[in-house]
């Protein structure tokens, strides 16, 4: 098999090739990414991908012949990634994890792989020995003999380990440590990453075979690696939180199969990720006392709706221009607030710093937070405490005006469930709601104004 050794440039963010080297990307127009790498290309690289011999079996068929049963889905016995990735593992999917390092990733691929104790798992790590993960594993503390382990970062070898063990899932820590002989440019380089990927593409396509695949996080927070890496997967998972807290945050930002609107929260333990499924109870600060400057929201992420703690600190400006800051919430979307409230409630805001905080350390995106969050900073810059029997659930609009949310009757359940005794939502929500249902007093308000007036009347 004559091997052909030829020179190419990659682009390391978006993995365009090049025959020279150029300083600003022509398609990502990024400055500076493009890295030489030799690329070796044997005959049978090729002919994998081409020569394949199940293209004479497909044939192209009508839409209406095609059985579309519900597939079947390994269960991972961990519900929180369970309802992330759509209702379980797909058959044949290549599932990547990404998180910045330390997160937990590999804590979570080796639970899900001892997890599965119905099935044989193969556990690849190219960071770690079997020595390591045999000390996490003792820490997570389930046993399952079906799970092998082999310490690995050549990708032959790795697909020999899979043809000698068979296994029904494999794991792989992670995709920037694997090298294949086809080329010669170090592991982590645009073309190992790439061609690595789409071997086990096929692999995972050819035997139906899931592929979970851990990768790294770039500085900035994308995917490092190419950006083809997240198009080639069917399936790009998150794994987000802040270092300092102990949750952890599973979100899905694509997926063939199923929403990508579920996030999935765990709690880092001393025993590895425990789940976490009732997230309101962890959310909310135990402070039982009246605080002024907090106020908590009836949030939805995904299909789940749970409680969650905002929190503002509102003081005199020290210096000129006033600061603003903000974690967990959008920071434009707090200015646009702080602007409404200027304008259309008549509270003086220009001159005072004001900072933002989501219990927690999560990121929301419901915009239904929007009025607690204004409640929260009006709390703390008249220095009056919200009742913690209160909360709160409504967008606002440029106008002042307090528009609908979705699923108003599931945050209003789930604010009964937590005790509480009164829950303000917008006007436009009332219709079609059976408020003798509740026993929680329910609050309809149209204008920010009058939310002041209803809570303090
Ligand atoms: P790890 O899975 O190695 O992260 P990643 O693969 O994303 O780099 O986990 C890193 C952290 O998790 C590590 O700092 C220790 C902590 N940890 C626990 O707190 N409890 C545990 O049971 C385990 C296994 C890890
Ligand atoms: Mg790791």
């Amino acid at each position: 098999m004559a091997a052909k050794t030829k020179s190419v440039w990659f682009c390391q963010n978006c993995g365009v090739e090049s025959a020279k080297w150029v300083g600003k990307c022509p398609s990502c127009n990024e400055w500076n990414t493009f890295v030489e790498e030799v690329v070796t290309k044997t005959k049978s690289a090729t002919q994998n991908i081409v020569g394949s011999q199940d293209n004479v079996r497909n044939q192209p068929q009508k839409i209406s012949d095609i059985s579309a049963s519900e597939e079947k889905r390994y269960n991972t016995l961990n519900n929180e990634l369970n309802r992330v990735l759509g209702g379980g593992l797909v058959p044949g999917s290549l599932v990547l994890i990404g998180g910045e390092p330390g997160i937990g990733k590999s804590t979570l691929a080796l639970q899900i792989a001892l997890g599965l104790t119905n099935y044989k798992t193969l556990y690849v790590s190219g960071e770690e020995s079997a020595q390591q993960i045999k000390l996490r594993a003792n820490r997570i503390n389930i046993d399952n003999d079906n799970c092998l382990i082999v310490s690995e970062t050549a990708m032959e070898r790795i697909f020999t380990h899979i043809k000698n063990t068979t296994p029904d899932i494999v794991v792989i820590d992670s995709i920037q440590t694997l090298a294949t002989e086809r080329i010669e440019s170090a592991a982590g380089s645009v073309s190992q990453i790439r061609d690595c990927t789409s071997q086990l593409l096929q692999f995972a396509k050819q035997s139906a075979v899931p592929v979970l695949l851990i990768g790294h996080i770039t500085k900035d927070g994308s995917l490092a690696g190419p950006k083809i890496l997240e198009h080639m997967v069917d399936t790009v998972l998150q794994f987000e939180g802040d270092q300092n807290h102990l949750y952890r945050i599973l979100r899905a930002t694509k997926n063939r199969f199923g929403s990508t609107s579920e996030m999935g929260i765990y709690e880092m333990q001393n025993t590895g990720l425990q789940e976490v499924s009732n997230p309101s109870e962890l959310l909310l600060s135990q402070n039982s006392n009246d605080l002024s400057g907090t106020a908590i929201s009836a949030a939805i992420e995904g299909m789940r709706p749970f409680l969650i703690e905002i929190q503002a600190l509102v003081s005199s400006a020290a210096y000129g221009t006033p600061q603003r800051s903000s974690t967990g919430f959008d920071l434009r979307r707090m200015n646009m607030l702080l602007a409404v409230l200027e304008k259309r409630a008549g509270f003086r805001l220009s001159t005072k710093d004001v900072f933002l905080n989501i219990a927690g350390g999560i990121k929301v995106n419901d915009p239904a937070i929007d009025l607690a969050v204004i409640i929260a900073v009006l709390s703390s810059s008249t220095d009056i405490a919200i009742p913690r029997e209160v909360c709160f659930a409504g967008e606002i609009g440029l106008s002042g005006e307090i528009r609908p949310i979705s699923r108003i009757e599931q945050r209003i359940s789930e604010a009964e469930k937590l005790g509480f005794r009164q829950i303000f939502i917008p006007q436009h929500n009332a219709k079609g709601l059976n408020s003798d249902k509740y026993k929680i007093k329910i609050h309809l308000v149209g204008k920010v104004g009058e939310v002041f007036q209803q809570l303090f009347k």
